[in-house]
C-alpha cells in the first residue's frame, strides 16, 4: 500500500487543528501507519528541508519550524502522495482551494498549517528522518 508523511506545522499545532486535518485524512480513507508529537531542532531542520538549503526564505522556513511542537503522520492508502497533496492544496495558503486544508484553514505562506511530501523520494527521504525507526 502507497504511503506518504504528513507533518502539522506549529501554526497548525497552536491552532488545535491537529483533530481536524486528521479527521479529513482519515474520513478519505488514509489508515495511519505511525504518529508522533516532535519538536524539531535546527539540525534536523536543515536535513528535512536540505532542497531548501541557502534559499531565501530558509531562515524564516527554519525559525518557524522550530518555533513549536509539530504533529508527523505516516497515511497509508491508494496513491497516498498524490492524493494528500491535492488534499492540502497550493503552498501559498492565500492561493488555496476551498476544501483544501491550506485553502481552508489559514493565509500564509511559510505558516501554511501542513507540510506533505511531493513525490516518493521525498517521501523516502522524509519519513527516515521523522521516523527513523520505522
Ligand atoms: P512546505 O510544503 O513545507 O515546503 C517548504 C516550505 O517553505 C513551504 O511549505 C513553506 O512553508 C515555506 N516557504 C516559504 N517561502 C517559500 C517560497 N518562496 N517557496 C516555497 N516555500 C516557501
Amino acid at each position: 500500500m502507497d504511503r506518504t508523511l504528513v507533518i502539522v506545522k506549529p501554526d497548525g499545532v497552536r491552532r488545535g487543528l491537529v483533530g481536524e486535518v486528521i479527521s479529513r485524512f482519515e474520513k478519505k480513507g488514509f489508515s495511519i501507519a505511525a504518529l508522533r508529537l516532535l519538536s524539531l531542532d535546527r539540525n534536523l531542520v536543515r536535513d528535512f528541508y536540505s532542497p531548501h538549503l541557502g534559499k531565501s526564505f530558509f531562515p524564516e522556513l527554519e525559525q518557524f519550524i522550530i518555533s513549536g511542537p509539530v504533529v508527523a503522520m505516516i497515511l497509508e492508502g491508494a496513491n497516498a502522495v498524490e492524493v494528500v497533496r491535492r488534499m492540502i492544496g497550493v503552498t501559498k495558503s492565500f492561493e488555496a482551494s476551498s476544501g483544501t486544508i491550506r485553502g481552508d484553514f489559514g493565509l500564509g505562506y511559510t505558516d501554511n498549517v501542513v507540510h506533505a511530501s511531493d513525490s516518493q523520494e521525498s517521501y523516502s527521504r522524509e519519513s527516515k528522518i521523522i521516523f527513523p525507526d520505522l
